[in-house]
């Protein structure tokens, strides 16, 4: 979604912008802008890409200490030049960045246009912007001040970035609902961006803004944090954990690519002193203060969307199995618009990359309000739910770039395993011998996913039989049932190539009269206790005529006789299947993708972090 950028400071604001605007654009959008504060306010913006605004400005001047720039994915008013960010005020003098939606836009709009507005663009950021000068006009107050003032008219979610030519190098920013971090830099400048990447190569020193809080930013002074209510806020400075390096390409061609090849070790991350094998022990250090809680819990409510979902069904699956605690799992957008029963006996775990989804805030804070207990399982560090959450564990996977989850999911599940490891110990619901069984089984799952990357060659020789198919299904039972959903959802986000997942089963209660031989169906057929029923299925495809791809334990002998092309990867327990086996699929949608001169890393009309709801 939209990704901000801001410097004050004393050095050249411009390659700071435009570099921050390109760490930015795994968010996903649709045009961009850069405004420089430089003996008044010089902007620039247009629809396209980062490189469409450099082409775009050409030889314009580009000089200036501060300044403010913006990746726009269109929510009010269609992606072009006008609506692109920055947007000045109608007096010109005021000019704003903003990501989110201000709900009660038209109200204020009108309010506006009576006072004698024109309004250029169809976006509710320019209302926002002429506000603020309204109220500076008729207050006669300081750029701050009108600010706060204008956001305590406003209703919605917002993060903020305004410079005005009266006050030049400074910047005003603020949050509610979406994410805002502010650099502290050395020599006194300041860096503001929508997450910490386009930050870190400049300093690690950074602020959080909290919903409500307003900082204002004066280069070379300390920073000034108060609230909407005008109460002052010592700023909380945090050291980041993030690496450059982890931000760059590192030699592969896209940042899926990468993200695909570093699960052995982002695994290996989300387990890394949560798993003893030695000692017999599994502890996940944020999740463990409120282990008897889940323990008495009435159900845990999982709530997730796209991958992060899939991953919570996996979850739901470990948890009855292993710990016997009831689970459910919700579409985040779902459950806060229907009226769900929670109690304070419910415990619910919010499962997301970014920790900055919208709908997945705003159902915690439906839960919050019904009394529960609220967990998260993020793996952004310091993201909004890993803030809002009583607790929770990070997944430890390491900044994901590309919008397709990859390495996210796998981590995610990991420690969803070590969750239902943990509660099914402590409740004594798994034997000895299986709970150390089991875990071994896990403690091996890196070398595992790194073999299972063995079979990216015949992958690809797959893909390029594929590549031009016009639908896929995928299916898989027990365990593999949520992966049949994720690798189908791999393969539209980033192919767009239409493609469902199934229960392996529910074939014959519908899908089944789409089969044909133009119908190639992807199955996860590896060994455990469904595989002789998985093969039924499959041969309910081959008697239709359907092209079978299937996804298979090494050694396997059944499935090869019947499947078209199988792929082989190492046998494990069949709760892990999803991690191993989540490697195969990944690597087919990405391959077809490429093939198919898709953007990989930034699938059309996609964001990373889905900050609107
Ligand atoms: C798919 C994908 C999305 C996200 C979803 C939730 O590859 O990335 O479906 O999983 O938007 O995002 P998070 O996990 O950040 O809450």
């Amino acid at each position: 979604m939209c990704g901000i950028v801001g410097y004050t400071g004393t050095k050249d604001a411009f390659p700071i912008l435009i570099k921050g605007l390109q760490r930015l654009e795994y968010r996903g959008y649709d045009s961009a802008g850069v405004a420089l504060a430089n003996d008044g306010l010089q902007l620039y913006k247009c629809k396209g890409k980062v490189v469409d605004l450099q082409n775009h400005i050409g030889n314009g001047t580009t000089h200036g200490n501060s300044g403010i720039g913006h990746t726009r994915w269109a929510t009010h008013g269609e992606p072009n030049d006008v609506n692109a960010h920055p947007h000045f005020s109608m007096g010109g003098n005021i000019i704003l960045i903003h990501n989110g939606i201000i709900e009660n836009y038209d109200s204020v709009k009108k309010e506006l246009v009576a006072r004698g507005y024109i309004f250029k663009s169809d976006t509710d950021t320019e209302v926002l912007v002429n506000l603020i000068e309204e109220i500076q006009k008729s207050e006669n107050c300081k750029l701050s001040e009108a600010v706060r003032k204008a956001l305590n008219e406003v209703h919605g979610a917002y993060a903020i970035v305004v410079m005005s030519e009266d006050e030049p190098g400074v910047i005003v920013a603020a949050r509610k609902s979406s994410p805002l971090v502010i650099g502290i830099g050395e020599d006194g400048d300041f860096f503001l961006a929508s997450d910490a990447t386009p930050i870190v190569e400049y300093t690690k020193n950074v602020v959080y803004l909290e919903d409500g809080e307003i900082a204002e930013i004066v280069p070379g002074q300390e920073l000034k944090l108060f609230t909407e209510k005008k109460q002052k806020v010592t700023p909380y400075i945090q050291e980041l954990e993030l690496h450059l390096e982890e931000l760059e390409k590192g030699g592969y061609d896209h940042f899926m690519l990468k993200e695909i090849y570093e699960q052995p070790r982002s695994v290996h991350d989300s387990m890394r002193g949560r798993l003893s094998v030695k000692r017999g022990l599994v502890h996940l250090g944020g999740m463990g203060d409120y282990e008897k809680k889940m323990l008495a819990a009435d159900r845990i409510i999982f709530i997730a969307c796209g991958t992060s979902w899939h991953a919570g069904l996996v979850g739901e699956y470990l948890i009855e199995d292993l710990a016997r605690i009831p689970v459910e799992v919700e579409y985040a957008s779902e459950f806060r618009y229907r009226n769900p029963i929670i109690t304070e006996r419910d415990v619910v775990i919010a499962i997301s990359q970014s920790g900055e989804t919208a709908d997945t805030l705003a159902a915690l804070e439906l839960a919050t309000r019904k009394g529960a207990t609220i967990l998260g399982i993020c793996n952004v560090v310091g993201s909004s739910i890993a803030r809002i959450t009583d607790g929770g564990s990070y997944t430890h996977a390491g900044p994901e770039i590309g919008v397709a989850s990859t390495k996210a999911f796998t981590s995610q599940v990991t420690v969803l395993s070590l969750l239902a490891l943990m509660l099914g110990q402590a409740k004594g619901t798994i034997e000895r011998s299986r709970f150390h069984r089991t875990l071994v089984d896990l403690s091996v799952i890196p070398e595992k996913i790194e073999a299972a990357l063995q079979t990216d060659a015949i992958v690809k020789k797959i893909a390029a039989e594929f590549k031009d198919a016009r639908n896929f299904l995928y299916l898989g039972r027990g365990y593999c049932f949520p992966l049949a959903l994720e690798g189908a959802l791999k393969l539209k986000e980033i192919s767009y190539i239409h493609a469902e997942g199934y229960p392996a089963a529910e074939m014959k209660h519908g899908p089944i009269a789409l089969i044909d031989e133009e119908m190639p169906v992807v199955v996860i057929a590896t060994k455990g206790p469904s595989y002789e029923k998985v093969v039924s299925n499959i041969q309910e495809v081959k008697a239709r005529k359907g092209v079978v791809i299937a996804v298979v334990s090494e050694g396997d002998e059944q499935v090869k006789e019947i499947a078209d092309y199988t792929i082989e990867i190492p046998e494990t327990e069949e709760m892990f299947a999803p991690l191993v086996a989540s490697v195969p699929l990944q690597l087919l949608s990405y391959h077809i993708a490429v093939m198919r001169e898709c953007n990989v890393d930034q699938p059309r009309n996609l964001a990373k972090s889905v900050t609107v709801e």
